[in-house]
């Protein structure tokens, strides 16, 4: 009986970090807001860019650390960045360039995280 109650502890702590990592990860999804201020930059830009962007950074990108403060680093350091992270996460070209644009749509965008 006392094991049941053990497991069943086990169960619920490990589904409630999985809730709380979805919250967070859900709080920063791309708004039509960031989408606008990064196609000043980017005219190409497209909301299936951020999304995928926001996805490869919140997953591959936080395989060997937390998801980064992106606001913290300047709009030049972020190219540096991705060119050493990009290998490291095995992105291809389009998933780097989609998390590239995620990053500066945050960072246009005004959003601190
Ligand atoms: C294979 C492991 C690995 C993966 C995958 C990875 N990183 Fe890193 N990253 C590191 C290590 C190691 C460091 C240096 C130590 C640290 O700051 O945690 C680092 C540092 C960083 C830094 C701080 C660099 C600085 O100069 O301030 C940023 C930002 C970053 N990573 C972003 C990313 C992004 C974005 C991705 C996804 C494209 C990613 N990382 C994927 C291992 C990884």
């Amino acid at each position: 009986m006392k094991r049941y109650l053990l497991v069943t502890i086990t169960l619920l702590i490990l589904v409630a970090c999985a809730a709380k990592k979805k919250a967070a990860a859900e709080k920063s999804l791309p708004t039509e807001g960031q989408l606008m201020a990064v196609q000043k930059k980017f005219p190409d830009a497209t909301m299936a860019n951020l999304q995928k962007g926001h996805e490869l950074f919140y997953g591959k990108c936080t395989r060997c650390h937390g998801p980064k403060n992106i606001s913290k680093r300047s709009e030049k350091e972020w190219p540096k960045i991705l060119d050493k992270m990009a290998p490291r996460a095995k992105l291809s070209p389009e998933d780097k360039d989609a998390v590239y644009k995620y990053v500066m749509s945050v960072k246009l965008g005004g959003k601190s995280k």
